[in-house]
């Protein structure tokens, strides 16, 4: 893949090597000057006014719509934008499950899940009497498949599941969760924060019900993420949020919803948020096509891994031979070392990287540390970065 580190401001700003993508991806020229352009050029509150201005607001919030759309492989109607995969869990938490649990009902996540798509399913759980069950992991960070075919039963009435672990990168088998799923009439949503950005998915091919990322893991402004609503389980839904842009008509003491995707989205549209990811859709396929990305992506986690392993004192986690082919991160501890002490002296080293539980507290008791250090990749991430975070872990001791 071709270096496009010179489209990053930030990156060309420091010495330093950005090696925290996963946690939030740093932004190119072009969707910064989308975000600026959207301001300085067409500002105007989308689906509203009549003017010519309102209307060019209106049509490019609607062709980012369509362009996210394609690129997930769903309908724009099924496409609705939220602050980011959190709001999107939260909006199937109270928009959906609440209103169909109960007791008795069960809730399948995985050992693997962040802390997002975890909680939500406690509070749920308490308020509905329904229980939380979780798909193990094997001894290697893969995710038990055999263990999951048990699991999910005519009790499952919602499997909540990430696409990718953030901690150990662990791949998951979403399409065949899903088949399994649908197959006891549960609902499926996938939480695709570390996927989205990084391949090929298509909701369509999976047969979820719902799917939800952020922007700024793929190279989008913060504060926009999408929920994809497949059109089937639209009439199930309440929306979280009521107001303006969401109803046809109302009266004192009723109002009938509009279709979707309005009918989710009350409230003023976070124009500048939806042009910028648009964006970084544009970016990304032009820049960094998925076939590119994931070699040059699996080309830097095997050497980071290979060469990590090689010192007796570091401590490699996850799927490392799985990792080699397609991952984007390493997730690792130094023995003796606390990992905020590591991550503090990479950063003196000039090497930013993130250490700690990485939201996912359960699964880092489970793995058998307090806190770890992660170093992750992205489209711009070079060889020579690797090599300094090496470097640095060689001479640490
Ligand atoms: N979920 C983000 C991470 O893994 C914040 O770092």
């Amino acid at each position: 893949m071709k270096n496009i580190k010179k489209d990053f401001p930030l990156l060309m700003a420091q010495e330093s090597s950005y090696l925290d993508s996963a946690s939030t991806t740093q932004k190119p020229q072009h969707v910064i000057d989308a975000v600026v352009n959207s301001y300085t050029k067409y500002n105007a509150n989308p689906g509203r006014g009549i003017y010519d201005l309102a209307e060019q607001a209106t049509k490019e919030y609607e062709d980012a719509r369509k362009a996210v759309a394609e690129f997930i492989g769903a309908q724009p109607s099924e496409i609705i934008f939220v602050r980011g995969a959190t709001e999107g869990i939260n909006y199937i938490a109270h928009g959906w499950a609440r209103d169909h649990l109960k007791k008795g009902d069960e809730i399948v996540l995985s050992q693997l899940e962040h802390h997002a798509n975890l909680l939500p399913w406690q509070r749920i759980a308490k308020e509905t009497g329904a229980e939380l069950v979780f798909i193990p992991i094997l001894q290697n960070g893969m995710l038990d498949m055999k263990a999951a075919e048990k699991l999910i039963t005519p009790n499952t009435k919602l499997v909540a599941i990430t696409h990718e672990s953030n901690v150990i990168g662990t791949p998951v088998d979403v399409t065949a969760i899903t088949k399994r799923a649908h197959a006891v009439g549960a609902r499926v949503l996938v939480d695709a924060c570390q996927s989205v950005p990084h391949k090929k998915v298509d909701v369509k091919k999976i047969g979820c019900d719902f799917l939800t990322f952020s922007g700024h893991k793929m190279l989008g402004p913060t504060g926009i993420g999408v929920l994809y609503i497949k059109k089937d389980v639209q009439d199930e839904m309440q929306p979280l949020s009521l107001g303006g842009g969401s109803v046809r008509e109302v009266a004192w003491n009723s109002h009938t919803l509009a279709d979707a995707p309005e009918k989710f989205e009350a409230g003023s549209p976070s124009l500048a948020q939806v042009v910028g990811l648009h964006a970084a859709v544009n970016y990304l396929q032009k820049n960094a096509p998925f076939d590119q990305l994931k070699q040059h992506e699996a080309d830097l986690t095997a050497y980071a891994i290979s060469e990590l392993e090689k010192l007796p004192y570091v401590k490699v986690y996850g799927p490392l031979e799985i990792l080699k082919k397609e991952g984007h991160s390493v997730t690792f501890t130094v023995d003796g070392m606390h990992a905020h002490d590591v991550a503090a002296y990479l950063n003196q080293q000039g090497v930013q990287v993130r250490a700690g539980h990485f939201c996912a507290q359960p699964l880092a008791r489970l793995l058998g540390y307090d806190a770890a250090i992660r170093a992750s990749f992205y489209c711009y991430t070079q060889k020579k970065d690797i090599e300094k975070l090496v470097a640095a872990i060689q001479s640490i001791r």
